[in-house]
C-alpha cells in the first residue's frame, strides 16, 4: 500500500500484563491469559503489542523496578511460556515490544545488592553515591531523591522511589550490561522496546538545587488546589522548577545513539518508541528512536477542536524540520499512568460520544496509533474507597504522608488518594459479565478489585455480538484505517480551522482522499465543502460513521450530527 514501515502503519494495543488475563487463576494477569486472548486481539484489528514490564520486580512501582532484565516474572509465567505468546503472537502478525526501563533497576536487583555492599565492590559505581545529600532534589513519587544506605555509610540517589535507584549511565559497564539484556530479548525475535522514562537517565552534574519553595508533598497540595489559570500557570511552572535538574539532561542523544545502532544490527526492522514527548530525540530521523509520544495532544483538561489543530500544526511542523528524514507522528490518548480516556475526556452527560470521537481522532489522525487495554470497551475509572486496596506506592505514600504530616482527615485523604492514584486506571479487563468480569475464576481474588460496572454491558462478551457497540465501531475503525492508503499513509491537510464546535480534515495519499469530521458539539452543524479544492466535485462515500442513518454516497455539503464521527472517501465523477 505504500513504502513505509509496519510501526509507520501500526494500531499498537498497550497491555498492562497484571490486569489482562488471568490464566491460572491466581487472581493476576499471565502470559497464559495473554495467549488465549490473542485470537481476541486479532479480531480486534491491532497489529502490535506493547507489554508493560512483564520481569520479576518485587513490584514497588507494579514492575517499573525491575530485578531481572532477562527473565519473566513467576507470577506471569516462565520464559517458554513467553516465547509461546511471541509465537502465536507472530503466527497472527502481531508484532510485540517489551517495556525497556534504562533509568533505574530495582533496589533488589543483584547490581544494587553488589553496589550498596561497599565502596570498593566491582559494581560500587554502577550507581550514582555520594557522601552527603548535596541538594534538595525530590523524587517525583516520594520525598527526597537521596537515601541512606549503611552498608556504605553514603546515600544513593533515585528519581523514582527509593527502592529504584538510578543507574549510573556515565559508566561503560552499565551501558554493556543493558545492551546485553536488550540483545537477549532482541535474539528471542521480539519487534522492539518502548524506552521507560528516558529523560530521567541523566541528572545535572552541577547538582544544582530546585527553587520551588515547598518539597513535594506540598506540590501536590498544591496542585489539586491550583483553579484559576494563574494558579494552574503556577503550578506548571513549580513542576517544572522542581525537576528540571533532574530532566533531559546532556548525554540522552549519544546514548539513544548507541541503543539504535544496537536494534539495527538486527532484521526485520525491529523499532524504539520513548517515554517523551521531545521530538529531539529522533534525532535526525534516523539514528535515534523511531517515535516518540504526541503527549502534548492529551495534556488537556478537554479534547476540543482547537487544541487539536494547534497540536497538530505544531508537531507536524517540527517533525518535518528534521535533518536527514522526516520524524513520523505517534498518537495517543491513554496508558496505565493517567485516568482513563471515558473518564478524563468525558463531561459526565455525553461520556460515550465523546469516547467515540476521540478514539476515531487517534486512528484518523496521521501516525501510529496506540491504544491501552480496556479503552475498546469503555473501561472508566474505578475509585478505591479502602487505604488497604491501594497497590500504586505512589497512592499510598500520597495517603499517609497527607495523614500524617499535614492532618488531612483519613476520608478525605482516601478520596484524594483514589484520584490521583494509577491504581484507578489498572483494574482488570472486562471478559464477560461473570463473576470477576471472566478476568478471574470466581472463587479468585483479585490483585486490585474489578470495576462492577463490568455487569452494565461495560465487557466483551456482551459487546462482540452487538453492532452497535464501542468494541465493534473501534474494530470497524481499526478494519477502514487498514484497507485505506490515505488514512495510513497520507498527507494531513486541516479543513476549516476557524470552527470550534467541529475538527474536519483530510487524509490524502496518491489515490485516494479521505475526510474526516469530528462534531465535538451536541448541535447538529451544516457543514460546506463544495468550495475546498481538494474535494469539490467530488461525492462522499461513507466509510464510518456514528449516525446511523448515514449510508450511501452523498455530496460534500451535509449536516453532521450531534457529536457525529463521520469519515468518508471523496470519489471523483
Ligand atoms: C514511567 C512508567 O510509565 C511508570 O508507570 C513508572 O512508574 C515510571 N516510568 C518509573 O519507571
Amino acid at each position: 500500500m505504500s513504502n513505509l514501515k509496519w510501526w509507520q502503519t501500526a494500531v499498537f494495543y498497550q497491555i498492562y500484563p497484571r490486569s489482562f488475563a488471568d490464566g491460572n487463576g491466581d487472581g493476576i494477569g499471565d502470559f497464559k491469559g495473554m495467549t488465549e486472548k490473542l485470537d481476541y486481539l486479532s479480531g480486534l484489528g491491532i497489529d502490535a503489542l506493547w507489554l508493560s514490564p512483564h520481569f520479576p520486580s518485587p513490584n514497588w512501582d507494579c514492575g517499573y523496578d525491575i530485578s531481572d532484565y532477562c527473565s519473566v516474572a513467576p507470577e506471569y509465567g516462565t520464559l517458554d511460556e513467553f516465547k509461546l505468546f511471541l509465537a502465536e503472537s507472530h503466527k497472527r502478525n502481531i508484532r510485540v515490544i517489551l517495556d525497556l526501563v534504562l533509568n533505574h533497576t530495582s533496589d533488589e536487583h543483584p547490581w544494587f545488592i553488589e553496589s550498596k555492599s561497599s565502596r570498593d565492590n566491582p559494581k560500587a559505581d554502577w550507581y550514582v553515591w555520594v557522601d552527603t545529600p548535596p541538594n534538595n532534589w525530590q523524587s517525583c513519587f516520594d520525598g527526597d531523591a537521596w537515601t541512606y544506605s549503611p552498608e556504605r555509610d553514603q546515600y544513593y540517589y533515585h528519581y523514582f522511589m527509593k527502592q529504584q535507584p538510578d543507574l549510573n549511565w556515565h559508566n561503560p559497564q552499565v551501558k554493556q550490561a543493558m545492551w546485553d539484556a536488550a540483545r537477549f530479548w532482541l535474539d528471542l525475535g521480539v519487534d522492539g522496546f518502548r524506552l521507560d522514562a528516558i529523560g530521567t537517565i541523566f541528572e545535572d552534574p552541577k547538582l544544582t538545587p530546585h527553587t520551588v519553595p515547598m518539597n513535594l508533598a506540598e506540590l501536590r497540595r498544591f496542585s489539586e488546589l491550583a483553579k484559576t489559570p494563574r494558579e494552574i500557570k503556577q503550578k506548571e511552572k513549580y513542576w517544572f522548577e522542581m525537576f528540571k535538574n533532574q530532566y533531559g539532561q546532556a548525554g540522552l542523544h549519544e546514548l539513544m545513539k548507541e541503543l539504535r545502532a544496537v536494534l539495527d544490527e538486527y532484521d526485520g526492522d525491529r523499532m524504539l518508541v520513548g517515554e517523551d514527548d521531545d521530538i529531539k530525540y529522533m534525532g535526525n530521523g534516523a539514528d535515534e528512536l523511531h517515535l516518540v509520544f504526541n503527549f502534548p495532544l492529551m495534556r488537556t483538561e478537554r479534547i476540543s477542536p482547537a487544541h487539536i489543530r494547534k497540536n497538530q500544526k505544531e508537531r507536524l511542523a517540527r517533525l518535518d524540520e528534521l535533518s536527514l528524514e522526516k520524524g513520523w507522528p505517534c498518537n495517543t490518548l491513554g496508558n496505565h499512568d493517567c485516568s482513563r480516556i471515558h473518564t478524563r475526556f468525558g463531561d459526565k452527560l455525553h461520556d460515550a460520544e465523546l469516547a467515540r470521537l476521540n478514539s476515531a481522532l487517534i486512528l484518523t489522525l496521521k501516525g501510529t496509533a496506540f491504544l491501552y487495554n480496556g479503552e475498546e470497551i469503555g473501561m472508566t475509572d474505578y475509585m478505591l474507597t479502602d487505604i488497604s486496596q491501594v497497590k500504586d506506592t505512589m497512592g499510598s505514600w500520597y495517603y499517609h504522608t497527607i495523614v500524617t504530616e499535614m492532618g488531612v482527615h483519613p476520608e478525605e485523604a482516601m478520596m484524594r488518594t483514589a484520584e490521583m492514584t494509577r491504581d484507578k486506571n489498572r483494574t482488570p479487563m472486562h471478559w464477560s459479565a461473570g463473576q470477576n468480569a471472566g478476568f478471574s475464576p470466581a472463587e479468585a481474588r483479585t490483585w486490585l478489585p474489578v470495576n462492577p460496572n463490568y455487569k452494565d454491558g461495560v465487557n466483551v462478551h456482551d459487546q462482540d455480538k452487538n453492532p452497535g457497540s464501542l468494541l465493534n465501531y473501534y474494530r470497524h475503525l481499526i478494519r477502514i484505517r487498514k484497507s485505506s492508503s490515505a488514512l495510513q499513509a497520507g498527507e494531513f491537510i486541516p479543513l476549516q480551522t476557524t470552527a470550534q464546535e467541529y475538527f474536519a480534515f483530510l487524509r490524502r495519499s496518491d489515490n485516494q482522499t479521505v475526510l474526516v469530521v469530528l462534531n465535538y458539539s451536541d448541535k447538529a452543524i451544516e457543514l460546506d465543502f463544495t468550495r475546498t479544492k481538494e474535494i469539490k466535485n467530488t461525492k462522499l462515500k461513507i466509510l464510518a460513521s456514528s449516525a446511523e442513518r448515514r449510508t450511501g454516497e452523498f455530496p460534500p455539503s451535509f449536516k453532521a450530527g450531534a457529536f457525529e464521527v463521520l469519515i468518508a472517501e471523496a470519489i471523483r465523477g
